[in-house]
């Protein structure tokens, strides 16, 4: 598998050159030994039901229709729309696995749901990929006009880090301590900014529509960058406000996020060949049309199916470690994403 997977850098250090991969794949699974152990019982689909049900009642109520209204039409627009909510739940489920109550998740849930949906808002916008349709329904700049949709993702991105950081967000009996919020926001400003989720999208933008082939390690930054950060920091988040102090647990949550935020965008690029736009509620075809770096563009479609079962495979050894009950929904969530298992919900 790739270094980065294996090894540790911080965002930042994730553009340094990368050793080649592949060898570490061979190299972490010990020969003739069981190492994903069987998956315990657990009721999947209830999990998801329930905690997507906590999100969205959170969400409602963390955007109120206040004046300027049309503003605040915008962003319930389209943070309320049809999403998967993997983020939230993610955030959530480490939480939970770190031995915090749901509710002390709920506040960093929120927040990195809206930045997910601020972060679709301004891909959307005809300055960047110009998407008509997303989560069902006309994008926000289609339904609200461009000002109006820049301006929603940037108010969404500035309430998720005052929802993150102010104490009355969390049940008064449950306040976490300061510090704790403190590294939440930290950890979340370094994932979403230049050396993050921004330094993604301007290596996508400059890497579409190029006449020569562009390099895998150059796809594989985009993704880690544009698509994985993010995850990184639902769980890590989770991890953090749930009063995980053993920094190795959450070094190989950080992990198990890497390998499931690429898979995700790897995912993410092979429906956008294999699935239609009813499917996706978003444009299908994109990718091949405006020209984008993918996976399956630049190792096509088997050879990309074989590359997410491998990191869902380590995803899962990165869990290992921890008590198998407590991390059955990070587990399970590996294989959702893995089986894009939204688009038999009928729900992105
Ligand atoms: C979708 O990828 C886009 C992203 C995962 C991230 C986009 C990031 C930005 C626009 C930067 C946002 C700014 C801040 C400050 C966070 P895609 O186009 O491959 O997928 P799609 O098919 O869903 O559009
Ligand atoms: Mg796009």
């Amino acid at each position: 598998m790739t270094s980065w997977l294996s090894s540790s850098p911080p965002l930042a250090l994730l553009s340094a050159p990368r050793r080649k991969l592949s060898s570490t794949v061979a190299a972490a699974i010990p020969q003739g030994k069981e190492t994903v152990k069987t998956m315990p019982e657990f009721d999947f689909k209830g999990y998801m039901l329930s905690k997507a049900a906590a999100v969205n009642r959170a969400l409602d109520l963390a955007v109120p229709l206040d004046e300027p209204r049309r503003i605040h039409e915008a962003m319930r627009y389209s943070l309320l729309a049809c999403g998967k909510r993997v983020h939230p739940i993610l955030c959530i489920a480490a939480c939970e696995l770190a031995g915090g109550p749901q509710a002390l998740a709920i506040p960093p849930a929120v927040a990195v749901e809206m930045i997910h949906t601020m972060s679709l808002i301004h891909d959307d916008l005809p300055c960047m990929d110009n998407d008509d349709l997303r989560r069902w329904q006309p994008s926000c700049h289609r339904a609200f006009g461009e000002p109006l949709a820049v301006l929603a993702g940037a108010a969404l991105l500035s309430l998720a880090f005052r929802i993150l950081s102010d104490p009355k967000s969390y049940p008064s009996d449950l306040s976490p301590p300061p510090s704790r919020v403190l590294r939440c926001i930290s950890e979340l400003a370094r994932c979403v900014g230049s050396e993050g989720l921004v330094a993604g999208q301007v290596a996508d933008m400059e890497s579409t529509g190029l006449s020569e082939s562009v390099p895998i390690d150059r796809v594989e930054y985009i993704h880690i960058h544009k698509t994985a950060a993010l995850l990184e920091a639902s769980v890590v988040l989770g991890a953090i406000i749930g009063g995980g102090s053993d920094p190795q647990s959450i070094e190989r949550l950080r992990r198990y996020a890497r390998c499931i935020g690429l898979l995700y965008q790897v995912v993410d690029d092979i429906l956008d060949v294999t699935k239609s736009s009813q499917e996706l509620g978003k444009t299908a075809g994109k990718d091949l049309v405006s020209d984008k770096s993918t996976y399956p563009k630049l190792i096509g479609l088997e050879k990309s199916r074989e590359f997410v079962e491998e990191l869902n495979h380590e995803a899962k050894q990165h869990l290992e470690e921890f008590d198998p009950e407590k991390a059955a929904p990070l587990l399970h969530l590996a294989n959702y994403i893995t089986e894009a298992g939204w688009i038999n919900n009928n729900n992105n």
